[in-house]
């Protein structure tokens, strides 16, 4: 292990959140790539469920473990000596973090810096956070870039945001290279269709397969940077595991929006004969367009959604890929 750690080669990963909608696809990539893989989750919101294929996985191990256990957390890190450690574990709804910003600040902060301390202290040399398109709030300036100035809207994006910035220094103070990715808006099998708090897309395409009427919030014209899990999991990964990718802050997007009504569309190509959409009042809060610029995550990262719009609904009919 100690080799493995001079050479700067990534194989042993920690994986927070694992059991989640994007965390079990991370595993599923980190597994295929050959990694050794441990996977931390309280099961709150997340399924062992999602991790069928990757506890047939002999290099796969899983801890059910609070990431707010400060001391279990350090001995869970001191246990597996990781190379890199990749951080989803979060609060995700929006609306449970307003109505509980003592718990999003557990868990959206102080969860991350147990994560962040335990790994500096194993020497990891790489920790990947999943921060979100909330940190920028409702900004005019669309397509937004990195450069755009942040402003959250709320205290799941504050937490996001004041996350990032305690992950940031710890490249200079530990030599451990931070990357934060602000994921817009991600969709893909194993999003749970069942919270009133999830995706648009899973939400939809649930009612679609049922036969049900979809609720659009508002018009349909409203837009998002819909992109596919998969595509995310590969990113996460190649910047846990690439040793010469450099860290800082990366938009994980498509770079396209699309309406409620183009989403629609799509199903209806898929499912014949869905029910007509009922139209309700616009959600109190809630963003016109969301669109975000993914040049610099091309550039260095090397990423690109490459599952393009009408692929990835397609995909998302085959549940439990
Ligand atoms: P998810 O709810 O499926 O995954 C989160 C996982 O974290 C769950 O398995 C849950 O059980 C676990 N968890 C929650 N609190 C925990 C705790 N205290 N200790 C240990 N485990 C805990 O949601 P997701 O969509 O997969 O989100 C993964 C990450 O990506 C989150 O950090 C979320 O904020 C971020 N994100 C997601 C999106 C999106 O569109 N899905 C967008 C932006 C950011
Ligand atoms: C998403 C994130 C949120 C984050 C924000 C940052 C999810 C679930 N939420 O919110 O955490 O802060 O991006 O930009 O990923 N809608 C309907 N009918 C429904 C459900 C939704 O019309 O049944 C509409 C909503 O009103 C909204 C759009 O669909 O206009 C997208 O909603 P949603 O998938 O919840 O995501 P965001 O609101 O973009």
């Amino acid at each position: 292990m100690e080799d493995q750690k001079n050479t700067g080669e990534i194989s042993r990963v920690m994986v927070t959140g694992a059991a989640g909608f994007i965390g079990s696809h991370t595993c599923d990539a980190l597994l295929q790539k050959g990694k050794t893989v441990t996977g931390i989750d309280n099961l709150s919101t997340g399924s062992l469920d999602n991790l069928a294929d990757a506890l047939r996985h002999d290099t796969f191990s899983f801890h059910q473990a609070d990431i707010c256990e400060t001391s279990l957390i350090a001995k869970l890190f001191n246990d597996f000596q990781p190379d890199a450690v990749i951080h989803l574990a979060a609060l995700v709804s929006v609306p449970i973090a307003e109505e509980n910003p003592d718990e999003n600040d557990r868990i959206n902060v102080l969860g991350t810096k147990t994560v962040a301390q335990a790994a500096s202290t194993c020497a990891t040399k790489r920790i990947v956070f999943a921060s979100s398109a909330a940190v920028y709030g409702n900004s005019e300036h669309l397509p937004l870039s990195e450069a755009e100035p942040t402003n959250p809207i709320n205290q799941y994006g504050k937490a996001k945001l004041e996350s990032e910035s305690l992950l940031l220094p710890y490249e200079k103070s530990h030599a451990m290279i931070p990357t934060c990715l602000r994921f817009f808006n991600v969709y893909g099998p194993r999003q749970d269709p069942d919270s009133p708090y999830s995706g648009v897309i899973s939400i939809f395409s649930r009612a679609c397969i049922q036969g049900e009427p979809v609720t659009v919030f508002g018009d349909g014209h409203q837009t998002r940077d819909f992109v596919f899990v998969k595509d995310i999991a590969h990113a996460v990964v190649a910047s846990a595991t690439n040793p010469i990718l450099p860290g800082g802050i990366y938009n994980l997007c498509s770079g396209t929006g699309i309406t409620l009504l183009e989403l629609l569309d799509a199903l209806a190509s898929i499912h014949h004969d869905i029910p007509a959409p009922l139209f309700k009042e616009k959600r109190e809060g809630d963003l016109r367009h969301s669109l975000g610029d993914p040049s610099r995550a091309r550039e260095i990262l090397g990423f690109t959604a490459t599952t393009s719009f009408a692929e990835g609904i397609r995909k998302l009919q085959t549940p439990n890929q």
